[in-house]
Parts: C-alpha cells; structure tokens; sequence
C-alpha cells in the first residue's frame, strides 16, 4: 500500500466512509446486480423494490424479504466490517469524527459494531406500516400475508427504501454533511450507480477531501478518486487500518 494513503488516514479529523453492497459480498450475500439464486432466480431485484410491485403483489414481496432475512440469519460480518468498527475506534479514540454512510439493508455494520452509522436506504430488520409509515414493533403472525398494522390494519412492509423512493431526509442530510466537512472519504464496494448516493464522493471532492475507492472493478468515479485500491473490502480495509494506526 502506497504510504501516503495510511499517513493520510491517520491524520484525518473526520473519516467519512460510503459502503455499498460489495461490502458484504465476502459476508456470503450476492450484490445488487448480481444474478439471485435459488427460487429467487427468475425475478430481478428492480422488479421486487418497488411500491408498485408490493401494490401488485404484497404476498410475493414480503415473502422475498422474508427470505433475505433468513439468509442474513446465517452469514456474519467479515473482515472489512470488523476494519471499519476498528477505523472508528481508533479515530473518535483521539478525538476525531468518523461517518459510516451505508446503503446497505443487511445490518452487517451494526452487528461488526460500528456506532455512528447513517442508514441511508434503510433496514431490512425493520418493518413499518405501508400506508402511515410508523414503524411497528411488533405484530400478528397471521395467514395473512403480508401481516397487518397493529395500529391501523393496513399491510407491513420492509423499512427499506425502495426504487422510485425518496431516502429518509435525516438520513441523507447527515451524509451530504459528512461528505462536505470529512478530509478522508472511502467508497468502499460500490458501483456508484445510484442517486443521491453516488454522488457523495463528488461531493468531497469538491470539498477538498483525499477520496479512495475500493472495488476490485472500474466504476463511474474511478478516475476521478484521489486514490483507488481494485482490491476486495475484506482484505484492502483490514490493510488500511494495520498501515494507518498498526
Ligand atoms: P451494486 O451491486 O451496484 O455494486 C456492488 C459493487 O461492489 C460493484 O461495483 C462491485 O464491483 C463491488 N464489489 C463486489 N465485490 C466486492 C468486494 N468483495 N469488495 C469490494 N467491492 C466489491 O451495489 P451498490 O453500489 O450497493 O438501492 O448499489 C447501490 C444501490 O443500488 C443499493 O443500495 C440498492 C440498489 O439499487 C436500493 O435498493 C434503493
């Protein structure tokens, strides 16, 4: 690893870090745009994600998140999960400010032990009401599928953002303020395909920060990162962190 990245990091002020769903790929659990398996094969995730397609068809959805969860049930967080909790420890350790921003709905970075965590696109593990929007704690296992608000009877669903959905305003305004006031800023297994959180890492840029990406593939900021690692999450940030703060 070139030095120049780990002396960076380690004198960073405030780390800021967007992760996408490579993350979580040597956890066990196929990326966005990779082929689902199993029973799953023949639907693809933009034809499942959407309001429109739990109207159509509320059982199918839900049924599939089930399933998600159960596959989630059985993996755990890998190295580069357990790298980031780390990366934190040590930054807010001496009094710095570190921002994990995560598209992902897996939970894999709380359970690694990330504390400052900003959901941006949600929690599978969470379930709210399709028509008010609270979210439920607790409900009914019934026949009924999907299962019924407690409160007002109307359907449950994933507390996830879904395509077509706008993110939840705190959530996001906190990443555009991490973006715009961090001096280190990591892409870390992203495509960097989707809005608004694609365009986090242009935004640090303007805002002068040293920005890296890791993915072992080309992606729309590539060429325009201060630094890129075509490595896997799970060895280049467990790297990182043993070379900045070893
Ligand atoms: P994608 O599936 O679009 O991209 C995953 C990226 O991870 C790709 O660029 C891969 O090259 C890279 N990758 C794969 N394995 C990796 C590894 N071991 N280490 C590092 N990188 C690896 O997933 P996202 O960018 O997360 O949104 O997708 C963004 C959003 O698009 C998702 O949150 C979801 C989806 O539509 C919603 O559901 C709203």
């Amino acid at each position: 690893m070139e030095t120049v990245i780990p002396r960076l990091l380690r004198d960073a002020r405030h780390i800021a870090v967007l992760t996408g769903a490579g993350v979580s790929a040597e956890s066990g659990i196929a990326t966005f745009r990779d082929a689902q398996t199993g029973l799953w094969a023949k639907y693809r995730p933009e034809d499942l994600a959407t309001p429109e397609a739990y109207q159509r068809n509320p059982r199918l959805v839900w049924e599939w998140y089930q399933w998600r969860r159960q596959v989630l049930s059985g993996v755990s967080p890998n190295p580069g999960h357990f790298a980031l909790t780390e990366m934190e420890k040590r930054i807010t350790g001496r009094g710095g400010q570190f921002t994990l921003i995560t598209q992902n709905v897996d939970g894999l970075h709380r359970r690694a032990g990330s504390r400052n965590i900003v959901e941006l696109h949600g929690n599978i593990g969470r379930v709210k009401c399709f028509a008010i929007g609270t979210i439920v704690e607790t409900w009914e296992i019934a026949e009924d599928v999907p299962p019924r608000c407690p409160n007002c009877g109307g359907m449950l669903r994933p507390d996830v953002v879904w395509f077509g959905e706008t993110l939840p305003p705190a959530a996001l305004a906190q990443a555009i303020d991490a973006a715009e006031t961090c001096d280190f800023f990591i892409s870390a297994g992203t495509s960097t395909l989707v809005q608004p959180a694609a365009s986090l890492p242009w935004l640090a840029l303007q805002h002068n920060a040293f920005v890296l990406e890791i993915n072992p593939n080309e992606t729309p900021l590539t060429s325009f990162a201060s630094a890129a690692l075509h490595a896997l999450s799970g060895e280049a940030l467990p790297e990182l962190v043993a070379a900045a703060f070893g």
